[in-house]
Order: C-alpha cells, then sequence, then structure tokens
C-alpha cells in the first residue's frame, strides 16, 4: 500500500493570500490529501508560512513591529484562513521555526563536505544613510526591461523579469530612498549547481509522472539558468550561516524555505514522538510516493534548485515524485497583486461567503493547464446553478419527500428493477472515472465527473417521480426512495473532497459517517439497495441562490472595477 507524502508550496508570511495563491497549491493539495485518505490511505499534508525573505522584513519595518513578532502574528492569521477554508494539514509549521534552522544547517554542512559550496566576493549596493547593505528588495530602481520606476532588486512586478539589483537603472534604497548608494563587496557562497546539471538531469529523466510542461519548463531552467546560485544574504533575519566570518548573514530564503517541508515533518513527529516518525517519510522510504503542488513560478525551485540540495548532499532524502504545476488564476481580466491589494483575497472571501463555494468554483475551473480568468459573475452563477440547483436541490428534495412520505426512514419494501440495474451501472462507471481523475490529479475533470454524478442523481429522482407512484405502486415508490437516498449520501461521499462542509451536513443527517466517509467500493447496486429502515432528517436549503441584489454587491466589492 502506498503511502501519500503532500506538500503544497509554503505561502509567504507576509500579509494574507489571495484567491490564486489558494487554487495554485493549498487547495488542490487539500482535495488530493482528503481523497487520499478516504481511500484508505495513510498520508502526510505538509505545509507552513516562509517566514524569511526581505519582503517580510520591509513589511514588519512599515507596520513598526518586530520582524519576529510580526511573523507570529501573521502566521496565526494565515493558520486561521486556512483552518476555515478546511485545509486539512497534519502540520503546519513555519520556516524560521529551530527544526529549520538546525536542518537548514545540516545540509550547508553536508554540501560543503561535497564541495559544492564555494566562496566568491560579491558586489552589492551599500546605503551610508542605512548604513547597511541593500539586498534583493531593499533595492528600487528602474527596470531595464521595460522602464518602469518601481522595480525590484529581484524583480520587475511591472514586466515581471528576474533583475539583479545591479541591473537596476537609479537605484535607491528602499527604506530611505538614498540614492547616493556605494558598491561593497562582501563575501557569500554560492551553491555550485552548475557541477550538478548531469545529476539533475538524470534525475529528471526519471520521474515519468510529471505534467509535460512541468518538465518541459525544467529542462529549459536547467540547460538556460543553471548558474551557480548565491545562497547567502547579508541580513540579519533568517538562518544564520554558521561559519567564521559570516556572523552578519543569514541563508537566502530560497534555500532554506523548501528544507522546511522536511523540517515542518521533523516539528510534527517531535510533538508525539512514541507514534510519529519523520524518517518513516522522509529517510530513504521504499513505500511513499511525495507529490508537490505550487505555482508555475516555482517549479525551477522545486525541480531544480531544491534537488540540488537534496542529492547533493549525499544522503538517501525522498525526493519529489510528480510535480503538480498550476499557471495562473487571472483576476477580472488581469493579474491578481498581493503588491497592490487588487483580487479577491482569502480573508474577504470567507467573510462573504461560505469556504465551500470558494473550493468548489476554484477547483472545478482549477488553472491545470492555461490561465484561467476569476470573474465574480460567473463565479455566482456557476454556484448557484451547481451548488444550489443540483447538488443542494437534490440533497433537500431526496430527504425532505423521504421525511413527509415515509416517516423519515429510508423505505425498505420493494425490489430494483431494470432502471435501478442500469442507473447501478451507470454510476458503477462514474465512479470509476472521478477516482480516476483524482488518481491522475486532474481536478477540473474530477469537478465535472462529480457534478455529472449530481446530475445523473437528480434526473433518476425526476424521472422515476415517486411522488406519482405513491398511489400506484407503493413498492415501486419504496425501491425509488432508497435508491434515491443512498444516491445522495453517495453523492456527498465523493464530494467531500472538495466541498467538505456541505458533504459532512448532507451525510450527517442522513446517518452516515460524516468525518472523513470511505470512498465506496464494490458494486453499486449493493449500496444503493442499502440501509433500509434507517431514520434519517430533512436536510435543509444548502446554498442559497444568490440574489441579484448579491450578485451586485459582490460585484462592487470584488468587481475589480
Ligand atoms: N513562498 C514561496 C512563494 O510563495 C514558495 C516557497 S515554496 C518552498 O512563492 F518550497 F520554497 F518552500
Ligand atoms: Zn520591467
Amino acid at each position: 500500500m502506498t503511502r501519500y507524502l503532500i506538500t503544497s508550496a509554503i505561502p509567504y508570511v507576509n500579509g494574507v493570500k489571495h484567491l490564486g495563491n489558494l487554487v495554485g497549491s493549498l487547495l488542490p493539495a487539500d482535495v488530493h490529501a482528503r481523497f487520499r485518505r478516504q481511500t484508505g490511505h495513510d498520508v502526510l499534508f505538509i505545509c507552513g508560512t516562509d517566514d524569511h525573505g526581505t519582503p517580510t522584513e520591509l513589511s514588519a519595518a512599515e507596520s513598526g513591529e518586530n520582524v519576529a513578532t510580526y511573523c507570529d502574528r501573521h502566521h496565526a492569521i494565515q493558520a486561521d484562513i486556512y483552518r476555515r477554508f478546511g485545509l486539512s494539514f497534519n502540520h503546519f509549521g513555519r520556516s524560521s521555526s529551530v527544526w529549520n534552522h538546525r536542518l537548514t544547517q545540516h545540509f550547508y554542512r553536508r554540501l560543503v563536505a561535497a564541495d559544492l559550496v564555494e566562496e566568491r566576493d560579491h558586489q552589492q549596493y551599500w546605503s551610508a544613510v542605512d548604513n547597511r547593505f541593500l539586498p534583493d528588495r531593499y533595492i528600487l530602481g528602474t527596470c531595464p526591461e521595460c522602464g518602469d520606476g518601481n522595480a525590484r532588486g529581484d524583480q520587475c512586478d511591472h514586466c515581471g523579469a528576474l533583475l539583479d539589483p545591479l541591473d537596476l537603472l537609479n537605484p535607491r534604497s528602499a527604506l530611505s530612498g538614498d540614492s547616493n548608494l556605494e558598491y561593497r563587496t562582501s563575501r557569500h557562497l554560492f551553491l555550485r549547481q552548475s557541477r550538478k546539471v548531469d545529476c539533475i538531469r538524470d534525475w529528471i529523466g526519471q520521474r515519468d509522472k510529471w505534467p509535460t510542461w512541468v518538465r518541459s519548463l525544467a529542462l529549459g531552467w536547467l540547460t538556460e539558468h543553471l548558474g551557480d546560485r548565491c545562497i547567502t544574504r547579508d541580513l540579519a533575519w533568517g538562518v544564520p550561516v554558521p561559519m567564521p566570518g559570516f556572523e552578519n548573514k543569514v541563508f537566502y530564503v530560497w534555500f532554506d524555505a523548501p528544507i522546511a517541508y522536511i523540517s515542518a515533518t521533523q516539528e510534527w513527529a517531535d510533538i508525539d514522538p512514541g507514534r510519529r516518525d519523520w524518517h518513516q517519510w522522509w529517510w530513504d522510504p521504499s513505500d511513499v510516493e511525495y507529490i508537490q503542488f505550487l505555482g508555475k513560478d516555482n517549479v525551477p525551485f522545486h525541480a531544480v534548485s531544491f534537488p540540488v540540495t537534496l542529492l547533493g548532499s549525499g544522503e538517501p532524502w525522498k525526493t519529489v515524485d510528480v510535480i503538480k504545476g498550476f499557471h495562473w488564476l487571472t483576476y477580472e481580466g488581469g493579474k491578481f497583486s498581493t503588491s497592490r491589494n487588487r483580487g479577491v483575497f482569502t480573508d474577504a472571501a470567507l467573510d462573504a461567503l461560505p469556504a465551500d463555494l470558494w473550493r468548489w468554483w476554484l477547483i472545478a475551473n482549477a488553472p491545470e493547464n492555461a490561465d484561467v480568468d476569476f470573474q465574480i459573475r460567473r463565479f455566482a452563477h456557476d454556484v448557484g446553478k451547481d451548488l444550489a440547483d443540483v447538488f443542494g436541490n437534490l440533497a433537500t428534495r431526496v430527504s425532505t419527500f423521504t421525511e413527509s412520505r415515509f416517516e423519515a426512514r429510508i423505505p425498505i419494501e420493494g425490489e430494483p428493477g431494470p432502471d435501478e440495474i442500469r442507473l447501478a451501472r451507470e454510476v458503477n462507471d462514474r465512479l470509476e472515472a472521478l477516482r480516476e481523475h483524482h488518481e491522475n490529479l486532474e481536478f477540473r475533470r474530477a469537478a465535472a465527473e462529480t457534478r455529472a454524478l449530481w446530475t445523473l442523481a437528480n434526473r433518476y429522482f425526476q424521472d422515476q417521480a415517486p411522488w406519482e407512484l405513491l398511489a400506484s405502486d407503493a413498492d415501486r415508490a419504496s425501491v425509488v426512495t432508497r435508491f434515491a437516498a443512498n444516491l445522495v449520501a453517495l453523492c456527498a461521499a465523493v464530494s467531500w473532497s472538495i466541498i467538505p462542509t456541505l458533504a459532512s451536513q448532507v451525510l450527517a443527517k442522513l446517518g452516515s459517517p460524516s468525518d472523513r466517509p470511505t470512498w465506496p467500493a464494490g458494486p453499486a447496486i449493493a449500496y444503493l439497495d442499502a440501509n433500509g429502515g434507517k431514520p434519517i432528517r430533512r436536510i435543509p436549503p444548502l446554498v442559497s441562490k444568490l440574489s441579484d441584489q448579491e450578485v451586485l454587491g459582490l460585484e462592487a466589492r470584488f468587481g475589480g472595477g
């Protein structure tokens, strides 16, 4: 039996994330983790916050807080939002934890031992006004590519160009605006990635389950960009470099961040050491499949740089089997942008509507193969149709009918006929397809197949019209009601990975296990015909359709205008 190790890219701690971040890693990772647990697998789902890096330091400075306090506060805010979205992490750690400090330094020592680290002089901007070096985002200036005046030292947000601080025209300090900058030389450590090109190419060659576009992105990066990488910074916030002469430096955020997948697992294990062992997941396990979920900008770091760290250590660390990458969710025709505060942010989304509405739409429209545009009108229309008209309507109608006509018990009378046999066959086929889509990490298809099951159930109940059979053929009315009620439970159980709250509400009313419903096994005819005599309760409307008024309200709030 395979065990599943699942990680989602760890979001930067500085500030609440938008729906694009959610659908680009966290949410699909959760859906898959839930699906694998439902099908009886041992799952470890790990995430956390990415606490280091200059944007976080700058945000802390802006809010007048000590950076550690700032990170504590924002870690808690994000953890709470993800809990409310139903993200079922086994552990939500932090890259600034003592576990991550320890493990990052361990990798550094191993890489030194493998002769993969080199000390070099590196020219940096230094400001006399600020009395410090200005790495990455501490420096602003004019983009050499597009001429935008607010490009940052590591990247231009306007055109997306990746930059080195020395590329900027008219550079100035992001702290003081000082433009009278000096070049100063500072010693830095470089990871000699270029020595590992062949090793990484072979390793990628052995991964046969990556989506094609992820593989070509990785191989392209390997060929074009795999220069040696500076893994230290002249900063105080980060993992200290355990090396004389480097007392005022820390490791670069991208060096320590992915290591947090492992160190967060160590932290998780230390909570209950008698029963949990991180080695079983990370130290040369034979039965673990490791899947990473991440946005396309993160592919090079996970497909190339992090593997250099892991393989370069010479130790038997588990490396990723499948990278599930995502394209962008765009927002009303433009970019979601945290720095410009443009888009639907996860806290505002939860204030406006229940989590499952967002979960459903985002998974049904996940940007798996191309960018996808989020439009609030389309969102409102789709969730009204799928969740209110189809799934919700089915659950309420069938349970209300059972309650009023069969004294709130699933009727036991009657034998299934040809229509039920045909129905069960179709359910079998659809369940098989749905399982395959989940196994193949095809989220849009999984949502479409889930919806198809709901529609099938609705149609069966509508076509058989048991309310008309009550007088003419009471046994038929019973059979149909029994099959319909069991179908509702089945629909809820297999929707649970995507809409856990709504699914659990339905299952609880039907007296079925609702915490983690197991995936239906065996021929459908058996469980669609089961449960005669079982008491159930009426399921009130699960989702109300948004009124025109409400859609206008959402549009005013989230319409991107
Ligand atoms: N914080 C990064 C981002 O949001 C992702 C880091 S993923 C890790 O883009 F693997 F490096 F941790
Ligand atoms: Zn630019």
